[in-house]
């Protein structure tokens, strides 16, 4: 989802900016632009193109620039087009901003205060550039900038250039995220913490509701009504060769190769000896209540399943998965003593920070499982635990699912009052799934012989029905082959209708007690001419089946499960030449609702 970057400093604004928006790449995006003041011509150019920052990088005609903003957009209002991309410009040529978020009201601010003005976009950010330029025609700059803030409902992370003061940069905050770190030789500010790396040294994260003034050296940040706001600032660690693709061709591949050292490092960070590094306090906290209501998007709601069944089976607390952009509008009953878990990678997505605001106003409990422990929503929730996938780029989320797994297991086994031995548990998932990944040519020959068609199916019952789930998510977003994951009983209720020649159905079956029935759904199937193909636990394989994996703890299953269908995603768009880390339509981080 659309990107954000501003630099102003002694070094040179391009370089850094075009390096920052190339990092928010993985976001995902269909047009970019950046508007340069060259200090040298004193002159402000404006930069835009559709498609690939490559593409902007080719039409930037500055050498060198002190100040500067960028952005890479992810249409929301208005085609993909040079026009809609940003910065956008006021039409009395002072002003350019650029802008993450949606604003609601655009359309009445359009028509109270612009009703013959002829917009240059179908966008709903070219009104904020105008309301500040109509406002600073009457007062000064940061209290016209209050005024339209003011204004504004919606979402926004903004950045402002007023092209008659080159040695300032204001920017605002309110609902989408934004950055602001301390540079050498100035200051950058940014929309994730990837655009800030090899930058910045000292970093902090926006509040809602606050702008803010920065020079090359410093930053004042200020409430809506002008009140000046104190700021401390961290370390920024993050290391840039965590973010590289190093030898593989893809960062997806990459991540899914990580995984058992993932495994394994999450291991070491929450069991010291026998013990679980989790807070008492937290533990007692959840302890105290009766229902558990997790709440995600995608793949962390697939992932939420699985805590679910987790939850469930070791605490005996029942637990329900609620998809957040429902959960916000359309709140359940929920008992009388609700706990919320909220299960995030990004921790910025939209849809949860909507039920988060609104469960902190009820005054409920919340806790956010995440991969950024920075984050929006690890900051504004109760408590927050940190699952250590590591950076994930691809946009296809896969390391980050079974990081969410592992330490949702971990949390379910702090709850409870279980003997297994857990830590054990996941250290022979890492093994298997090692073994898993010696095996990626096979796979790739089973990818070219049974997905050929543009329709396909996974099924599994219980657990294997909820990774049949995230197997097809992770199947159509990258190859864009229409996939369905099915309760595996519920296929002959209605869809098997579309079933046809070589239509490809791929079973998960890790659990002793369902695997006869999903076998003899796949017998259905097969013998409407579908191109059966399965993933089956050792201990269960029968002759003909195709991957089969090491035995692990069934409670565990889907850690290993998932791996293979990672997999077939991945080589199902290698081969249809897809671009697998960015595919069409997507962001990595949706911070719009
Ligand atoms: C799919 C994928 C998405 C995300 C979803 C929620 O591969 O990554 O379905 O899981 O957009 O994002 P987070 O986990 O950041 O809240």
């Amino acid at each position: 989802m659309c990107g954000i970057v501003g630099y102003l400093g002694l070094n040179d604004a391009k370089e850094i900016i075009l390096n920052g928006l190339k990092r928010l790449e993985y976001r995902g995006y269909d047009s970019a632009g950046m508007s340069l003041y060259d200090g040298e011509n004193k002159t402000f150019q404006l930069f835009k193109e559709k498609g690939r920052i490559v593409e902007l990088e080719k039409s930037l005609t500055t050498t060198k620039a002190a100040l500067g903003i960028g952005h890479t957009r992810w249409a929301t209002h208005g085609k993909v087009n040079r026009e809609n991309a940003h910065p956008h410009m006021s039409s009395d040529q002072r002003f350019s901003i650029v802008h993450n978020g949606v604003i609601d009201n655009h359309k009445a601010l359009k028509t109270m205060y612009f009703d013959n003005h002829a917009f240059k976009s179908e966008t709903d950010t070219e009104v904020i550039v105008e309301l500040m330029a109509l406002f600073a025609k009457q007062m000064p700059v940061p209290n016209a900038m209050r005024k339209t803030l003011k204004l504004l409902q919606g979402s926004y992370a903004l950045l402002v250039i007023d092209h008659e003061s080159p040695d300032t940069l204001y920017a605002a905050k309110h609902r989408s995220p934004l950055l602001l770190a301390t540079a050498d030789d100035g200051m950058i500010i940014g929309s994730d913490m990837m655009a800030l790396i090899g930058t910045a040294e000292r970093y902090m994260a926006l509040e809602d509701e606050t702008f803010l003034q920065m020079s090359k050296d410093d930053a004042t940040i200020y409430d809506l009504d002008g009140t000046v706001l104190p700021y401390d600032m961290s370390v920024f660690d993050m290391d840039v060769l965590h973010t590289e693709k190093g030898n593989f061709p893809h960062y997806m591949l990459k991540e899914i190769y990580e995984q058992p050292t993932m495994l394994r490092g999450i291991i070491s960070k929450f069991f010291n000896g026998n013990t679980i590094n989790i807070s008492q306090m937290l533990l007692k906290s959840i302890k105290k209540h009766n229902r558990l209501h997790i709440l995600a998007a995608g793949t962390s709601m697939h992932a939420g399943f699985i805590g679910k069944g987790l939850f469930e089976k070791l605490t005996g607390i029942p637990t329900e998965v609620h998809i957040a952009s429902e959960f916000a509008y359309q709140m359940p009953i929920l008992g009388d003593k609700p706990y919320f878990i909220l299960i995030s990678q990004s921790g910025e997505t939209a849809d949860l920070r909507a039920c988060l605001l609104n469960l902190k106003k009820k005054q409920y409990p919340t806790l956010t499982i995440t991969n950024v422990i920075t984050s929006t929503l690890a900051r504004e929730a109760d408590d927050a635990l940190e699952i250590f996938a590591g950076p994930e780029i691809a946009v296809a989320s896969t390391k980050a699912y079974t990081a969410q797994i592992a330490v949702l297991s971990i949390l379910a086994y702090a709850l409870s009052c279980q003997t297994f031995a857990l830590k054990r548990e996941l250290s022979e998932v890492a093994i298997a799934m090692e073994q898993c990944l010696d095996n990626v040519d096979y796979i790739d020959d089973l990818v070219k012989q049974t997905l050929t068609k543009d329709h396909c199916f996974y099924i599994g019952r219980g657990n294997d029905y909820h990774v049949s789930l995230e197997a097809a998510l992770k199947l159509k977003e990258i190859s864009y082959i229409h996939t369905e994951g099915f309760a595996a009983g519920e296929l002959k209720h209605g869809t098997i209708a579309l079933i046809e020649t070589d239509t490809p159905v791929i079973a998960i079956i890790s659990n002793d007690k369902t695997a006869q029935n999903t076998r003899s759904n796949l017998a259905e199937v097969h013998s409407r001419g579908a191109k059966t193909l399965t993933i089956v636990f050792e201990s269960l394989q029968e002759p003909g089946d195709e991957i089969v994996l090491k035995n692990v703890n069934p409670s565990l299953a889907p850690l290993l499960t998932v791996l293979p269908s990672q997999l077939i995603a991945y080589y199902a768009a290698l081969n249809r030449g897809h671009d697998i880390d960015k595919p069409r339509n997507l962001a990595k981080s949706v911070t719009v609702e």
